[in-house]
């Protein structure tokens, strides 16, 4: 018999969403996949002062839920290919998208007022595109960052050169590659590329890539990613399982908690022995592959702890 359903915020075929489907299914516990893909195009979807009704049945017995799939109110960075094609439907496509967005997002958000969990809470998504913000929010909670500069001008970041030596970039709302800072970069038309948008600029922290995965209060994996980039994402080579020194620990758990984020994928380097530089948490981390890789079961965890914010 089935007691309790949790719902899961993301789609149908969508590795994660379909993983800890498959889990909670295993423990008796019904997961409803709220499918963000194929809304609002054929599932009707409704909110009616507090309640709501997903797929034409009522879901206000759920008080849980994960939400994989993450909306914020900022615009989306990349529009799927088919939409690009809609050239016509373009300003139509856009603004129809800033709706769905705009009732998905307020939905989870609304769902504290009725007591629920929302893991994570929307608030934190805005933590993944707001990323001056996010660094500022726990350089203020002596989260040990790397220096970090967003500018425009070309001076500042020739200033800043002259103080950290060796840098990266990356885009201030994210969606692309962190990348070295070559000399070539700034050459006048490279430069000259600061007038369209500002950009963050970084002291480049040597050592080990670290992943860090916390629910709640709790260290749940740890592993070096193994990589010739800058940016692991670009190409991993291995996984590498380890047990960090307890500050370290400490450090993340801090660091999750300061951005209110119940589970988290926390980016950290290992610059030496004793100094670790964290440079982002994520509030929807993927870890199928890490789990994978380095045996310890991260969706275990995870489910383990949405039943027990459930019972
Ligand atoms: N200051 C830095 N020094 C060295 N490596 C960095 C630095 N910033 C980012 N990286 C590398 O690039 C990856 C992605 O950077 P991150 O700031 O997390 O951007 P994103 O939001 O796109 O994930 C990090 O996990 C790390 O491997
Ligand atoms: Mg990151």
């Amino acid at each position: 018999m089935v007691s309790i359903r949790i719902g899961i915020v993301g789609y149908k075929d969508e590795d994660h969403t379909e993983l800890m489907a498959g889990i909670l299914r295993d423990k008796n516990v019904e997961p409803v996949v709220i499918d963000t893909l194929y809304f609002p195009e054929e599932i009707p979807f409704s909110y009616r002062e507090g309640n709501v009704k997903y797929n034409s049945a009522s879901i206000d017995d759920i008080k849980t839920f994960y939400v994989r799939t993450v909306y914020i109110s900022l615009p989306v960075y990349q529009l799927p290919d088919e939409e690009h094609k809609l050239l016509d439907d373009w300003k139509f496509m856009y603004l129809a998208t800033r709706e769905k967005h705009s009732f998905l997002a307020s939905w989870l958000r609304a769902q504290k007022f009725q007591g629920k969990n929302v893991i994570n809470p929307t608030e934190t998504f805005d933590l993944h595109f707001l990323k001056l913000y996010q660094l500022e929010l726990l350089r203020k909670n002596k989260i040990s960052v790397p220096k970090t500069l967003v500018t425009n001008s070309k001076d500042e970041v020739l200033e800043f050169r002259n103080e950290v030596k060796q840098m990266v970039y990356k885009p201030v709302g994210g969606g692309a590659e962190c990348e070295m800072l070559k000399d070539e970069d700034f050459a006048p038309e490279r430069m000259q590329l600061l007038k369209n948008a500002p950009v963050i600029f970084q002291e480049y922290i040597p050592g080990d890539n670290i992943r860090v995965y916390v629910i709640e209060d709790k260290i749940i994996s740890a592993g070096i990613i193994h990589t010739q980039h800058v940016d692991y994402r670009a190409g991993e080579e291995k996984i590498e399982k380890i047990k960090l020194p307890g500050n370290v620990e400490k450090m993340c758990l801090s660091a999750a908690k300061v951005c209110g984020m119940k589970f988290s994928g926390i980016d950290i380097k290992k610059k030496n022995k004793d100094d670790f530089v964290l440079i982002e948490c994520n509030p929807s981390p993927m870890f199928k592959g890490f789990s994978e890789r380095t045996g310890d079961n991260i969706g275990e965890a995870l489910s383990e702890y949405l039943i027990k914010l459930t019972r």
